[in-house]
């Protein structure tokens, strides 16, 4: 288990870093973070290295028995590589060049940025391949963080070349994007630009390649840095520090190149529900390379700077969020940072050691919690969890295309069906729709609006083998390229199904949800008050519910309507069905339902396909996440509240967890004592 921080010793005189290696080992910490945004101090000139710092620093962490995990600093170029390679500088949309002063000011794709990087890595790689203190590689951060997209003419370039990868001829680009719609037929790759700003909406087949592009590039950018770590001969493990479910890149695709996934997960205090966001992110990190542990790579031990409000954590949240990473399968538990700045941007945001100093709550919270996780026994990280909820970045960006019959946020619906399942205490994973489903008895498929003939085969394959599907609306509408299918809509999953779709039947869409995600496209418009049909109630086994967003007209074929539309311009005409598809069964609900309609037929859904929660008569404010042979149940409320397991009782303190080690699952683990255990 990892334990500590990023570490800016760069930021300090030399005198501090003595007392910050006694404070570490005070804590427990056995991992920092160095050298992230040291750039400018390891490099002054092309050419002009100091390794002084950075030698005295590592050697100094080793001797104190604390690792390292090298970063590669490329993350903000300094400004001597940007007063020489202006070009390097990245652009928007308009065409308006960023300037250097934050961090991040780099086209990705720029010729001199990777030139200049790929020297730095080298430079840094050779010098500590095998320096003892280095447990773990730290490419570059939070890769495309601020800047998600880039248009400038390096990204024109790279994007081109991309294409012709992509498509091999220019007349199979024209087929793919239907550029025959407004005279938009390429007679060259070289006419192609990124989706700069134009006079009305773009062709959505553009956009999601240029989305899909991007994601490419800024793993390109990884991936450079990782070979060259490695043709150094470094053999420790290489990650980059992923942003949760972060719109533009596609982590399916990135989790293969990683050598363990690395997570930094930031939620706000002032959103009591937050933690479910959280939840969300953790349960991705582990789905997305199943059976090796993933690591909580930065959180905050208590307020961040960068919200409008930045609420101080309530006591006992901070271990409470930082076992329920553990519980989802991280084995490093880290923050950002190790000692609060005293200059710049960040330095109102919290860290191991305040600016207060170790007199603090914080401060004893961290030794603590140092404490118990070097308690925690050793478990696998895998869940067991019968129930896959599919997520897909390609559905995520072509609904960013908008032009839609209704504005949707694929992200906050795909939570909040994640939500109704958490409430519920099942024990989730994600997949993608191409992933093998073997091990799960249902998989919710919401709104999956793309898909690809495999994705779409393999779903329909896991219900004809004994699985249970649930679909919800706007589901199987285009294909990879964003077009539809001849023959209409649900086209692959429509026998599986068995059903047709005539039409949408948009609603005024509900309030934006809130939520404490940190990054995300706009939130949908709210429609005009009063105006058109908002909701779209249902009845049916799962206790029906409202529908949001969509009320579709669908015909069954060979499905059986278990529920229907009770009022509005629907009413009487189904809203869900059950279609007994090969030795198991595919359920379609053909609206995105509220928060209750969702709860009732996540429940009715694992029903059918014989799932129980991992705990029951308990709090929503209670979470249950099984890791290895061992359930862990937190209380992320304010008050104490109990639930049932294997017939005994348990109460769970605010902001504390109860461990018990599952008698259905046949596994031994030796139980610590933990904070919040206290059977009736
Ligand atoms: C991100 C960055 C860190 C720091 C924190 C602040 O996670 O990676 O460098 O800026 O945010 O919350």
């Amino acid at each position: 288990m990892y334990y500590g921080a990023d570490y800016y010793p760069e930021q300090w005189p030399e005198e501090v870093w003595e007392e910050d290696v006694a404070l570490m080992r005070e804590a427990g910490v056995n991992l920092v973070n160095v050298g992230i945004f040291a750039w400018s101090r390891i490099q002054s000139a092309e050419g002009h290295y100091d390794w002084g710092w950075l030698d005295r620093i590592l050697d100094l962490l080793h001797r104190n028995g604390i690792g390292a995990g090298l970063a590669t600093a490329t993350a903000s170029p300094p400004p001597w590589a940007t007063a020489a390679y202006p070009e390097m500088l990245p652009h928007d949309a308009d065409g308006t060049v960023f300037s250097p002063g934050a961090r991040q000011h780099f086209s990705p794709t720029s010729p001199d940025y990777r030139r200049l990087a790929s020297e730095l890595v080298e430079a840094i790689a050779t010098r500590y391949a095998t320096h003892p203190a280095v447990k773990l590689w730290h490419v570059d951060n939070e890769l495309g963080c601020h800047l998600h997209y880039d248009y400038s003419d390096h990204a024109a370039r790279a994007f081109r070349a991309w294409l012709q990868e992509r498509f091999g001829t220019i007349d199979a680009l024209n087929r793919a994007w239907g550029t025959t719609f407004w005279s938009q037929i390429y007679t060259d790759f070289e006419q192609i630009l990124p989706p700069r700003k134009a006079t009305y909406g773009v062709n959505p087949a553009h956009l999601l390649d240029f989305k899909r592009f991007t994601s490419d590039a800024l793993l390109g950018l990884f991936t450079m840095q990782r070979d060259i770590i490695r043709s150094a001969g470094a053999m420790q493990p290489v990650t980059t520090n992923f942003m949760g479910a972060f719109p533009p890149a596609n982590y399916w695709k990135w989790a293969k190149e990683m050598d363990v996934i690395a997570d930094d997960n930031y939620p706000d205090p002032n959103v009591p529900e937050s933690f479910r966001d959280s939840a969300f992110a953790r349960d991705l990190m582990r789905s997305l390379k199943p059976g090796v542990p993933w690591i909580l790579m930065e959180q905050s031990t208590n307020a961040v700077n960068w919200r409008p409000t930045n609420a101080p954590k309530k006591p006992g949240q901070m271990a409470a969020l930082s076992m329920q990473a553990v519980a989802h399968g991280a084995d490093g538990i880290m923050f950002f940072q190790w000692r609060q700045s005293q200059r710049g941007v960040e330095k109102f945001h919290s860290a191991m050691v305040p600016q207060v100093g170790t007199d603090s709550q914080v401060w004893r919270d961290v030794v603590a919690l140092g404490a118990q996780l070097r308690a925690l026994p050793e478990t696998a990280p895998d869940s067991h969890a019968r129930i896959a909820l599919v997520f897909d970045w390609e559905s995520w960006w072509a609904f960013g295309s908008g032009h839609h019959p209704v504005s949707i946020r694929y992200d906050e619906v795909v939570q909040r069906w994640y939500n109704a399942l958490h409430r519920l205490h099942y024990s989730i994973d994600f997949v993608h729709p191409r992933s093998d489903l073997g091990a799960y008895a249902l998989v919710i498929a919401p709104t999956v609006y793309l898909l690809d003939d495999l994705g779409a085969e393999n779903l329909a394959a896991f219900a004809r083998s004994g699985g249970t599907l649930l679909v919800s609306a706007f589901s199987d509408v285009v294909d990879e390229d964003d077009a539809f299918i001849h023959g209409g809509f649900l086209t692959r999953l429509s026998s599986t199904l068995g059903i047709r779709l005539e039409e949408f039947g948009a609603l005024v869409p509900p309030p934006a949800a809130v939520s404490s995600k940190s990054a995300g496209e706009p939130a949908s418009a709210t429609g005009s008050e009063g105006v058109g049909e908002r909701e779209a109630p249902f009845d049916g086994p799962s206790g029906g519910g409202k529908g949001q967003y969509l009320a579709e007209v669908i015909h069954p074929t060979t499905a059986s309507v278990i529920g229907r539309f009770t009022a509005g311009r629907n009413e009487g005409r189904a809203a869900l069905t059950a279609n007994k598809a090969g030795r198991g069964n595919a359920l379609y609900i053909a609206t995105i339902p509220d928060d209750a309609g969702m709860t009732g037929l996540v429940r009715y859904a694992a029903g059918i396909a014989g799932i129980d929660p991992q705990i029951s008569h308990g709090s929503t404010w209670l979470e249950a996440a099984h890791r290895g042979g061992m359930l862990t149940v937190l209380n992320h409320g304010d008050i104490p509240h109990t639930f049932t397991h294997a017939d005994r009782t348990f109460a769970v303190d605010p902001f504390t967890w109860v461990q018990l080690e599952d008698a259905t699952l046949d596994r031994r683990v030796s139980l610590p004592a933990s904070p919040g255990h206290l059977q009736l």
